[in-house]
């Protein structure tokens, strides 16, 4: 457990995926000892849990502007944490879901206080994979998990087994460095997606775009369909993570979701 007094430095903090009721109980306890906290929030919900308890804080959405370019942003939070934590004691920056997977604002957060001599500390939250990895019920001591931010896997072309399931994730941005956040992914970047899947799997193999529930009233979106296909999908890339489920697929679970499908609406 935490001490009740925090030592002065930067925190950076996982708040999860799911609005606050994703927050542990060991964050909660750190942010209460916080004297400034930065945050990045489209919604309300963070900011009035942060008001609730009487922090000083920051909304960066609006620095999270469309169509800019996302490493120089990132570089630009980083600096106002370091600096707010050059003169505030302690300063946390709350982030989504863990904030070690996959957020570069938190290796610059390491990198850039290191050189000014200013302690950082983590704590993790509830991931996105932990999330998919519960809504998918995939049982990855049976099945195995191979997982890649999108772009690094275009880069790095790695090994696969296609039987293994995959996650990819941000493939919404595959090669772009620009922010995406209310914009659907180009569709050329898609259809550059697909035919770097295409050199691993054959066109018939089946993905799923998932997208976790983040407030308690969205419910699991998914939307399935054939790699050969996934360029046709550019408005749906965007919103989640693209799952391709190796063997999974012969799985009574990736059978009902596909009925549920077939059943309804293309995506929910
Ligand atoms: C830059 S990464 C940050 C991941 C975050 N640090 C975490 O632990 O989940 C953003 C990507 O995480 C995935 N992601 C985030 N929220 C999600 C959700 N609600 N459902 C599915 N995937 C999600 C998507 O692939 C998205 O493009």
């Amino acid at each position: 457990m935490l001490e009740d007094r925090t030592e002065r430095g930067i925190y950076i903090v996982g708040h999860g995926i799911k609005g606050v009721s994703h927050l542990t109980l060991e964050t909660n306890k750190l942010l209460l000892q916080m004297d400034f906290v930065f945050y990045m929030d489209a919604g309300t919900e963070l900011g009035e849990y942060l008001s609730v308890i009487d922090l000083p804080s920051m909304n960066l959405i609006d620095w999270y502007a469309e169509n800019r370019d996302r490493e120089e942003i990132y570089g630009k939070i980083a600096a106002a944490v370091v600096a707010k934590a050059e003169k505030a004691d302690r300063v946390a920056y709350l982030a989504p879901g863990n904030p070690f997977f996959l957020n570069s604002i938190c290796e610059l957060l390491f990198l850039s206080a290191a050189g000014k001599g200013i302690a950082v500390q983590l704590l993790s939250g509830v991931s996105s994979i932990d999330t998919l990895i519960s809504d998918l019920q995939i049982s990855v001591g049976e099945f195995g998990l191979q997982c890649y931010d999108a772009t690094s896997f275009g880069l790095l072309r790695p090994k696969v087994d296609i039987f293994v399931p995959l996650m990819l994730f941000d493939p919404g941005v595959f090669y772009d460095p620009t922010v995406r956040f209310r914009s659907n992914p180009d569709s050329l970047r898609v259809a550059h997606l697909r035919d770097c899947l295409l050199e691993y799997y054959p066109g018939d193999e089946m993905w799923i775009l998932v997208h976790s529930p983040m407030t308690r009233d969205e419910k699991l979106g998914y939307c399935v369909g054939t790699l050969a296909e996934l360029h046709r999908y550019a408005e749906v890339i965007g919103r989640g993570t693209l799952f391709l489920p190796g063997r999974w697929r012969f799985t009574p679970r990736f059978k009902a979701l596909t009925d549920a499908l077939r059943g309804g609406s293309e995506a929910r």
